[in-house]
């Protein structure tokens, strides 16, 4: 496996940089014995192949070929935008990470940019619209400022989907870096001193940036995201996640561990641990493709992949995540429906500390669309799952992602998709028109057949739906007392706070002091301090309250 990472990084140490205008390690062929020479010349006194693979000697963050000076930020100022997911947010800060460790500085004011790196998503149209509006108005700054040229990068998952489109029609852009090539910044960014555009956009099996802390930049400053495991081996018909970043593959939990260990000295109170296919966790080995179809799984769910056995799973990190410190809340994102064994579950009931929210993605009611979207489940196996689920965590609080106007949705799948919602009851939904995205298996093989009108109106109808019964799944909070993380003051008012509930519902109170735990004296509430609020109202979005007094989380950590 390491060589294989090894090999990777030497095709792109070959491959690289991308020719812009005087190439400065290869010439264009001609005929004559004089470029010949010439040739022979440059490259005599240019890298030589052991220079290519000085990687292989250890250092992964050592390039033989360019000076260790060279690859130096020198102070340069960076600005990141980014946009997408989670993992996105995680990736920022693992960027930056390995900027900082260069010398470069992070600016929040694109206006004193020297570089400017977009972290990118693909996963709808909208998405990459957004990016490429963007980097129009990112390129006539770069246009007007003549004196101190900007750098301009594109990161992440639009990167490693259009790396042809950008380099080509984008002339502007300078480097090119996709979510497994991060270490790879320093030198792009160098070569991109060079006038050149440089690339690198190779997925890998193994990286998991293990080595690399994050320096965690969440808007409040008590939460934090940690990366457990990268890629996605699921395809699910409509999804560009598997392509844009790519196998699956985890962390180990040692560097996990570590991690939240720090972030729990920092003070931090609440941790979400990230990957695409989160729960399917597992410290270890290889899995193959399964060239049989369906895998079977557990309570009748099934993937197109062969599951990886043995080594340290997602109940085992879970358990030992929440062992350290009983007073940090322990969230994840985003789960997958397969992979919830009962233990799973046993241990979200029974731990203080791990939030009674699941999100549950359930993208469709209907099991005939559900199978086009090679979910590996059917609307009976997700039902079953929401009753254990509810049978084991009483007071859990759902959420769920759902697609409308699939290929060959009919009127009646859209039916039963509103029926679920009812059924379920979730608190919390994220909805979206389906876009069809290029390389996806539904891309080659299905029909993106329903009218764009029809998608929208479907997706209206989800939207009300979803909101009459999460304002009833609220409602049902009134007079109950939840036990609030605070994140500050709530946007719209300065006379407002504004926290999370376990179930990860914002709730906003008034700003007073109230009492300590014990104590006859009350205390002003900041940010980071869990307070017992008592629900007043509610919304379909939101709970409204009182806060009653100071607090900590709740019992003891078993
Ligand atoms: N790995 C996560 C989330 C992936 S992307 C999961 O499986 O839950 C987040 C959501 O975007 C998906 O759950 C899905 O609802 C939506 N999505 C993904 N591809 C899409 C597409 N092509 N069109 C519309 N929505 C899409
Ligand atoms: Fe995409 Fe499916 Fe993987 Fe989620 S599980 S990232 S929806 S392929
Ligand atoms: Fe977007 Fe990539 Fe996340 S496509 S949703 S940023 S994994």
């Amino acid at each position: 496996m390491k060589n294989l990472r090894r090999l990777n990084c030497l095709i792109s140490r070959i491959l690289l940089p991308v020719r812009r205008s005087e190439p400065r390690y290869c010439s264009s062929v001609t005929n004559s014995v004089t470029a010949t020479n010439n040739f022979k010349t440059r490259l005599s006194s240019g890298p030589r192949f052991q220079d290519f693979t000085g990687e292989v000697t250890g250092d992964s963050d050592k390039h033989c070929y360019l000076s260790a000076e060279l690859e130096m930020g020198n102070s340069r100022k960076v600005y990141f935008e980014t946009y997408g997911c989670q993992m996105n947010v995680n990736d920022t800060e693992i960027a930056w990470s390995i900027l900082q460790r260069k010398g470069y500085q992070r600016t929040a004011n694109v206006n004193e940019a020297d570089v400017i790196l977009l972290v990118t998503c693909s996963i709808r149209e909208k998405a990459e619209q957004t990016i490429w509006n963007r980097l129009q108005q990112i390129k006539a700054m770069k246009k007007k400022r003549l004196k101190s040229p900007i750098k301009i990068g594109i990161l992440g998952c639009m990167a490693e989907r259009l790396k042809t489109e950008l380099l080509e029609r984008e002339k502007l852009v300078d480097i090119l870096a996709g979510p497994d090539a991060y270490r790879d910044l320093p030198r792009l960014l160098t070569v991109a001193d060079g006038d050149h555009q440089a690339c690198n956009v190779l997925l890998s099996l193994e990286e998991t940036y293990a080595d690399i802390m994050p320096v965690h930049r969440a808007s409040y400053g008590h939460s934090a995201f940690v990366s457990i495991m990268r890629g996605c081996d699921n395809m699910c018909s409509y999804c560009i996640v598997p392509f844009t970043r790519g196998r699956e593959r985890s962390r180990p939990i040692s560097s996990i561990l570590e991690e939240i260990r720090m972030l729990s000295d920092q003070g931090v109170k609440e941790v979400t641990l990230l990957g695409q296919n989160v729960n399917s966790y597992r410290d270890t080995s290889e899995e193959q493709f399964c060239d049989s179809g369906l895998t079977k799984l557990s309570r009748g769910f099934k993937t197109v992949y062969r599951t990886k056995q043995g080594g340290m799973r997602f109940s085992d990190l879970l358990d030992s995540v929440s062992c350290i410190d009983p007073n940090m809340r322990i969230r994840f994102m985003s789960p997958h429906p397969k992979d919830f064994p009962d233990e799973v579950l046993h241990l979200i009931a029974e731990r203080s500390n791990i939030c009674k929210h699941i999100h549950l993605p359930a993208q469709s009611g209907s099991s005939q669309i559900l199978t086009r979207m090679r979910r590996g489940y059917t609307r009976e196996t997700y039902l079953d799952l929401v009753d254990t689920v509810k049978k084991i965590i009483p007071d859990v609080s759902l959420s769920s992602d759902f697609i409308s106007g699939f290929c060959g949705e009919t009127e009646d799948d859209h039916q039963q998709t509103l029926s679920l919602i009812k059924e379920v009851g979730y608190n919390v939904g994220f909805l979206f028109a389906y876009s069809m995205r290029k390389k996806t298996h539904a891309y080659h093989r299905l029909q993106d057949d329903v009218p764009v009108e029809v998608k929208q109106r479907r997706l209206q109808e989800c939207i009300i739906v979803f909101r009459e019964e999460a304002l009833r799944v609220n409602s049902a909070l009134i007079n109950s007392t939840q036990l609030v993380l605070v994140e500050g003051e709530s946007k719209r008012s300065a006379k407002d706070l504004c926290g999370r509930t376990d179930g990860n519902l914002k709730v906003i109170f008034p700003k007073e002091d109230v009492a300590l735990p014990a104590e006859s004296t009350s205390a002003p509430i900041n940010a980071g301090d869990y307070i017992l609020v008592k629900i007043l109202s509610s919304s379909s979005q939101s709970l409204r309250g009182r806060a009653i007094s100071h607090s900590s989380l709740r019992g003891t950590v078993k």
